[in-house]
């Protein structure tokens, strides 16, 4: 079974799409088949491993009216476990081009069905609001992961979130389950960031992932180089740290099913 991980938060610049890439990059190095799905408009995912002169097809013509396969759209990386499926800026009308139609929130879904047996993984990068698209990418998820900010105001939003995800879980997918919350951009110098740390922990408890993501420029670099931090600063903090929330996050994923697992055999 395939784990589809949506990383949402609709506050904007907390880490989403850094996270997206360089924990689907981690993921894949532990030897998963992983395949990460830009659907923002911003489409920053996409622009990390290609030029936007190479993306001829994206989310847009597979999510719109077009049903393009999903096949058709997954371009390989250098990674040969990672592979990518497009965002593009198109992906803005898609709430317009949806509006009133009933399979609206299920395009993904439907989408996804045919390619899941090629991944262990899939990650899915979401825009900063809780519109059609992160709707679309959570009624096709098995897990939720929510990066916040170590910054003042962090956790005003979330609200908004988790009752979207409540709500998603109540009717069109009661398979979903939050996964975790990772604590982005963290300085550990800053009593801001351990303030934070605190309240953030006070509220989310379990949910929150050991792992913190550190301030490293590193992070902020490597997009520009077309690569993940795993091969452009295998050594730094960045590159660690994720490798370690990707650990948790297998540990969490694969656990649950073990324990789903006992559960049906008893
Ligand atoms: N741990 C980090 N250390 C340093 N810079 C970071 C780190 N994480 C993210 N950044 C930088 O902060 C900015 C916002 O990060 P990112 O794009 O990942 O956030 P986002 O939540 O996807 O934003 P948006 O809501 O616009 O999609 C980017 O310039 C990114 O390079
Ligand atoms: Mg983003």
């Amino acid at each position: 079974m395939t784990a589809i991980i949506t990383v949402a938060n609709q506050k904007g610049g907390v880490g989403k799409t850094t996270t997206a890439i360089n924990l689907a990059a981690a993921i894949a190095n532990k030897g998963r088949r992983t395949l990460l799905i830009d659907l923002d408009p911003q489409a920053n995912s996409t622009i990390a491993f290609f030029n936007m002169g190479e993306v001829t097809a994206s989310m847009f013509d597979v999510l719109g009216d077009a049903h393009l396969p999903m096949a058709e759209v997954i371009k390989p990386t250098k990674d040969p476990m990672l592979n990518v499926g497009s965002g593009r800026l198109a992906l803005a009308k898609l709430e317009t081009v949806l509006a009133g139609q009933f399979d609206a929130p299920y395009r993904l879904k439907d989408a996804l069905a045919p390619v899941l047996k090629d991944y262990d993984y899939v990650i899915v990068d979401t825009p900063p609001s809780l519109g059609i698209l992160t709707v679309n990418a959570l009624v096709a998820s098995t897990h939720l992961l929510v990066p916040i900010q170590a910054a003042y105001f962090a956790i005003e939003g979330t609200d908004d979130l988790l009752e979207t995800y409540e709500r998603i879980r109540a009717r069109p997918n009661p398979q979903l389950k939050m996964l975790g919350v990772v604590i982005t951009l963290y300085d550990k110098r800053t009593n801001i960031s351990k303030d934070t740390h605190g309240q953030i922990r006070a509220v989310f408890g379990e949910v929150l992932f050991k792992t913190k993501i550190g301030k490293n420029v590193r992070l902020e670099e490597s997009p520009a180089y077309k690569e993940t931090i795993l091969t452009f600063a295998p050594k730094s903090p960045g590159a660690v740290e994720y490798k370690k929330l990707a650990a948790e996050v297998l540990h969490r994923v694969e656990e649950s099913r073990v324990a789903r697992h006992a559960e049906d055999a008893a």
